[in-house]
């Protein structure tokens, strides 16, 4: 055990952490700072450095070459500054001097046991007004934070113009354009490019799974559904939850799903634009601490499955089980549109459906976009710094580990 060098200060001593060093220095232990002791190792310290030879003020950028870093360097002194604001280290091997904000290090800590987080959420449709989320970034926050919260929102009382919807999105972000274009009509037409465009129904399934980053966010905007349109109810289910329900009861099932690869594809030649786009991975990613961090879910853009030849057999039996436990879970959401509204949903957490349709002599028209799940994150990050409670945006099914 390293001596202690305590918060040296005597000025403002009372609130300060007591800090001290074990393990030769390659660790630091602050006590007081959190309600919990917080440690940190020399190394991360020393790559979390803020001083500005270590990162570039105005940009943020790390200036670290890390084949210089010592992954086993430790920490001759550490002290508190008389603001009591920063940590002030100088490392044994380099001598380099630098400091870690306190507010960083109780944000960023690292050290003691989290529970995993299980995304089995109820299952809510909320919703807000049009002229909410026009008005202002704070109506904008509050869009955004109902689809990170239940992983969709319900926008009521929009124009039904073929304007509308884009010059919403994109306060936003830009959309995502995507083989369908920028925008897309969901409309009952002749030799269609997608299933959608016609009147069958639609199984539970997500958008462009095929592609390495499929659509964040999906939009549909009800331009027209005439009362004599009879079926053409959406439906929406959260699949990471479903998937989390599946684990507990079919645990092996649920591995499996974890490792072998399902192909998803979309190959059409006979359009103007001609698509061959094939990418292979698992249904279900989990991370280090076994949370699931996004499920794929889309039967109708499955391509031949290539795996080993003894993985096949026990894929499509776990996969049989899956597809079983989405049709008949009874955790979904069922709504019919009305002209006027805008169904916002998260495509990596949330399946869609469609129920078949008769128009009857009347007319069901929608319109729909995308937005990269990345730019999605970032606006509602920006707007949560700038107006509501600085809170993490995380766990929207994009893969991301965090
Ligand atoms: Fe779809
Ligand atoms: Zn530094």
């Amino acid at each position: 055990m390293h001596p202690s060098v305590g918060s040296s200060t005597e000025e403002s001593a009372s609130l300060q952490p007591a800090i001290s060093l074990c393990n030769d220095g390659q660790e630091v232990v602050l006590q007081g700072l959190d309600r919990r002791e917080l440690r940190f190792h020399a190394v991360w310290l020393r790559y979390n450095c803020q001083c500005s030879d270590c990162v570039q003020p105005h940009s943020g950028q790390r200036l670290l070459e890390s084949c210089h870093i010592n992954p086993d360097t430790n920490i001759e002194t550490a002290s508190i500054n008389e603001y009591g604001t920063e940590l002030h280290l100088k490392w044994a091997d380099s001598q380099h001097e630098g400091h870690v904000k306190l507010d960083f290090l109780k944000k960023h800590s690292y050290h003691g046991h989290k529970e995993p987080v299980s995304r089995d959420q109820a299952n809510r449709l909320p919703s807000i007004s049009y002229e909410e989320v026009i008005s202002g970034d704070k109506g904008l926050l509050r869009w955004l934070q109902h689809i990170n919260q239940d992983g969709m929102c319900l926008v009521k009382g929009a124009p039904t113009e073929m304007t509308t919807l884009m010059e919403l999105v994109e306060r936003v972000a830009p959309v995502q354009t995507t083989i369908y274009g920028k925008l897309f009509g969901v409309e009952s037409t002749p030799n269609p490019i997608n299933v959608a465009y016609t009147s069958v129904k639609l199984d539970y399934h997500m958008d462009l799974v095929y592609y390495e980053s499929p659509p964040g966010l999906q939009f549909l905007h009800c331009i027209r559904f005439d009362d004599c349109v009879i079926g053409g109810e959406n439906y929406m289910l959260n699949v990471s939850a479903v998937a989390e329900r599946f684990r507990r009861q079919h645990p092996a099932d649920f591995d499996i799903l974890t490792k072998v690869p399902a192909t998803f594809q979309k190959i059409h030649f006979a359009r103007s634009e001609p698509v061959k786009m094939k990418y292979q991975r698992p249904h279900i990613n989990l991370n280090h601490r076994g949370e699931i961090v996004n499920v794929i879910w889309s039967p109708q853009f499955e391509g031949p499955l290539n795996v080993d030849y003894s993985d096949v057999q026990p894929y499509y039996r776990a996969y049989h089980k899956f597809s079983q436990a989405i049709k008949n879970d009874k955790n979904f959401i069922e709504l019919r549109l009305v002209p006027g509204e805008i169904l916002s949903f998260n495509n990596r957490t949330i399946l869609h459906a469609r129920k078949s349709f008769e128009l009857n002599g009347g007319v069901r028209k929608l319109q729909g976009c995308y937005l990269n799940i990345d730019e999605y994150k970032s606006k509602l990050a920006v707007l949560a710094h700038l107006h509501g409670d600085d809170e993490e945006v995380k766990h929207v099914g994009n893969q991301c580990w965090f």
